[in-house]
């Protein structure tokens, strides 16, 4: 079969979606534009979800619906708050909702980050219930929902709809009245029934989703979690075989859909790095390694952090050969620093590092090296090209796309991925080398393992996993949710 590509999409979105205005809305926005010495600058952001939504927004020619955080992202806007995007191709055009200090709180540090998350990842951080951020987080879906009315007028829609910041939203829009198709993508788990009950909005969230035509996860577990909530909370009738719930007379499919990368991008990239493995890590580590593992996640406490450093330590004292050979590069950049538990586990993970790298410090070599703000894309691209192991130790993710880029970037005879099987991924990337987060002794074997297997096993392995990272791409994922959106 033919590779989907960017092409293929484009056709695809021209010849199903003539009659219909295509949006896509989700928290965080590709693009900001913020406040320098220089005047007014554009970031953006160098990898996950919002990379893929990028992708998918520029082929569709339609709207971008987000919060505008950047501190002059007000500046830029036309008197509808939109700016068309990427500032050179100017392909789509990016709508941004202002959230003022209280919404943001209520909403996105309350609901969705301190109850919606901890409760989605099995990671016994105890959700909060708070009736203010429940509130909120319903304030600022309907207002979102009225900006992509706005916009939409009396034309027909089509609605992408970005995860956990708006659950209530598939319901809001549709009880508009309007001709709409809304598909929804949950990027994070969906926990068990005996967890997901607890929530005191439980009947709320799973209503506000039964909105939409087409809801996904990334993995099967997933959807069979969300079908028993909706058996246990909900009057509506559920085909199992057909995973399709029906609700208030509507139908909604329910289906796991892996996402994928940018596999001809990602390579792309990777190539342009023409520097030799030496004169990168004396320019960008500042010094050279014989093994380098890399790590690359936010500062949560889903990714088991602090697992990785204790299999990191473990690994040296069960193999002292590496001992002043191996480093642990790990990008981790601050997030979310207004939620207590977020500054607490930063503080943990930095005094860890501290402790472990005194414990081995010999003639200015340290074992540990973390790196708190983000790196350019293709910076982390090469560190994955020049990296003997990526460690992916997440305690429970819904995807992983850091592990899917590391493999397609990584030297195929020379890196292996280390990956917690409580990962989407892991059900994807077989070939990996799988490990129990919680498992340190199994941890600290795992990375002995990458390091030593031989460069013919590595190849074989990577080989497989990246043909099927070519096969299901984000191209063909992208056409699979707006197909499964408009027809099934
Ligand atoms: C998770 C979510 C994404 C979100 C990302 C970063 O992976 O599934 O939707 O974009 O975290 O979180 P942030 O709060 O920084 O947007």
């Amino acid at each position: 079969m033919a590779q989907v590509n960017k092409e293929s999409l484009e056709k695809f979105i021209n010849k199903n979606l003539k009659d219909r205005v295509f949006f896509i809305v989700t928290n965080r926005e590709p693009y900001a534009h913020i406040h320098t010495l220089d005047g007014i600058e554009l970031t953006k952001p160098s990898g996950g979800v919002h990379t893929l939504l990028n992708i998918v927004a520029k082929a569709s020619h339609g709207y971008y619906v987000a919060f505008g955080h950047g501190s002059a992202d007000k500046e830029v806007v036309d008197k509808d708050d939109i700016v068309k995007m990427p500032p050179r191709e100017k392909l789509y055009s990016l709508k941004r909702v202002f959230l003022s200090k209280k919404e943001l709180e209520n909403y996105y540090y309350g609901f969705a980050n301190q109850m919606l998350w901890p409760l989605s990842h099995a990671v016994f951080v105890k959700p909060e219930f708070n009736p203010a951020w429940w509130e909120g987080y319903q304030k600022v879906n309907q207002k979102f929902a009225q900006a992509i009315l706005d916009v939409l007028g009396d034309r027909k829609g089509f609605i992408w709809v970005n995860d956990y910041h708006f659950s209530l939203l598939p319901k809001l829009l549709r009880e508009s009245g309007k001709d709409l198709k809304i598909g929804t993508f949950w990027h994070i788990p969906w926990p068990t029934y005996e967890i997901f009950r607890v929530n005191p909005w439980a009947k709320e969230i799973l209503a506000g989703l039964l909105g939409g035509d087409f809801l996904a996860f990334h993995q099967g577990y997933q959807v069979e979690n969300f079908l028993h909530c909706i058996q246990r909370e909900i009057p509506a009738k559920i085909e199992f075989d057909l995973s399709r719930v029906t609700f208030n007379d509507h139908e909604t499919r329910v289906e796991a859909l892996s996402a994928g990368l940018d596999y001809d991008e990602i390579l792309e990239i990777r190539n342009k790095t023409r520097q030799s493995r030496e004169t990168f890590m004396k320019n960008e580590l500042g010094f050279k390694v014989e093994y380098m593992a890399i790590g690359v996640d936010r500062m949560d406490y889903t990714k088991g952090l602090i697992e990785r450093l204790k299999m990191v330590d473990r690994f040296l004292e069960k193999y002292p050969q590496f001992i002043e050979k191996f480093v642990y590069f790990g990008i981790s950049p601050f997030t979310r620093l207004h939620i207590p538990a977020y500054r607490s586990y930063s503080k943990v993970i930095v005094d860890l590092a501290e402790k472990i790298n005194w414990k081995y410090y010999r003639n200015n070599w340290t074992p540990i090296v973390i790196k708190t703000d983000s790196l350019a894309r293709d910076k982390i691209i090469a560190y994955y090209k020049f990296a003997n192991t990526c460690l992916v130790t997440a305690l429970d993710d819904g995807l992983n796309l850091v592990a899917k880029e590391f493999v397609l970037s990584c030297k195929a005879d020379k890196g292996m991925l280390v990956l917690s099987k409580f990962t989407g991924a892991a059900k994807d990337l077989r070939q990996a080398i799988l490990i129990n987060p919680y498992n340190i002794e199994e941890g600290a074997d795992a990375i002995y393992k990458a390091l030593t297997m031989t460069a013919q096993e590595k190849k074989q392995r990577n080989q497989k996993m990246r043909e099927e990272l070519k096969r299901r791409n984000i191209y063909s994922w992208a056409i699979e949710f707006i197909n499964k959106t408009l027809y099934d």
